[in-house]
């Protein structure tokens, strides 16, 4: 088994199930010229993403980490027409690019692009009376996952979901030797989800194009 045995899979599934119209390929297509790192979910996790939001039916998203907006168009599809989606992006590179994308998919009217820190941002979110979300996307910089996730909860309520990306890292996760502040972050992420009797959570390990990484699913229980 090997990354060109999970590109193959990867990509039988995606045939079979995830209708990639022209706007989703255009936004990789755009990213790709863009010079944007091509470290967007796959399209058979971006439909995991969205199945998700639907069977929740959720109306109020947050994500984490935009890049050029390829998961976030995923997820924002999945909601209704006065759903809300808000998205944070550091990089004004990255943001100008996921911009224009958000707007080819005619999303501009569900989706608000929050450039700047997330922490910083999540912070003045937490201040300013903002309603809960239904699910929280985490994917942005590994190393503040801890940060993320404090805030996270107090913008979450009894049901949220928050879904943290890359927490494998091609095994790294489990190296307690480690002096890579990335996965330090998800260790330090992963202890404190394990340490909170409100949160419910499970990790599913996954191999594609991307290599070997996996996400954690998170249910706020109160
Ligand atoms: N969710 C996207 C991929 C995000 S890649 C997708 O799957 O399509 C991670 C993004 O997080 C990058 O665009 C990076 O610029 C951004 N990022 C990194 N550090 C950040 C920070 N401190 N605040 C906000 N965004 C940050
Ligand atoms: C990286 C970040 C991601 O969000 C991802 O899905 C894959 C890789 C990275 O920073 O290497
Ligand atoms: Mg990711």
């Amino acid at each position: 088994m090997n990354l060109e045995c999970w590109t193959s899979v990867d990509q039988y599934f995606t045939n079979l199930f995830v209708d990639e119209d022209d706007i989703l390929n255009n936004v990789l297509l755009n990213n790709e010229k863009a010079g944007l790192p091509p470290i967007d979910v796959s399209p058979s996790q971006g439909k995991y993403l969205q199945i998700t939001a639907k069977l929740m039916k959720a109306k109020r998203i947050l994500e984490i980490g935009t890049l050029g907006g390829y998961s976030t168009i995923w997820l924002a599809r999945a909601l209704p027409k006065d759903g809300y989606l808000l998205t944070l992006e550091s990089e004004e590179e990255h943001a100008k690019v996921a911009r224009n994308n958000i707007k080819d998919a005619g999303l501009e009217s569900i989706i608000e692009l929050s450039v700047g820190d997330a922490t910083d941002t999540l912070k003045e979110l937490c201040s300013s009376k903002e309603s809960p979300f239904d699910l929280i996307f985490i994917d942005a910089d590994k190393r503040s996952n801890p940060e993320y996730l404090e805030l996270s909860l107090k913008l979450a309520k009894k049901g949220t979901l928050i879904i943290c990306d890359n927490v494998v890292r091609n095994g790294g996760v489990i190296d307690v030797n480690t002096t890579n502040r990335d996965i330090m972050g998800i260790q330090k992420f992963n202890k404190i989800v394990s340490a909170n009797k409100n949160l419910d959570a499970t990790a599913i390990q996954t191999v594609d194009r991307k290599g070997y990484d996996g996400f954690v699913m998170i249910l706020v229980e109160s």
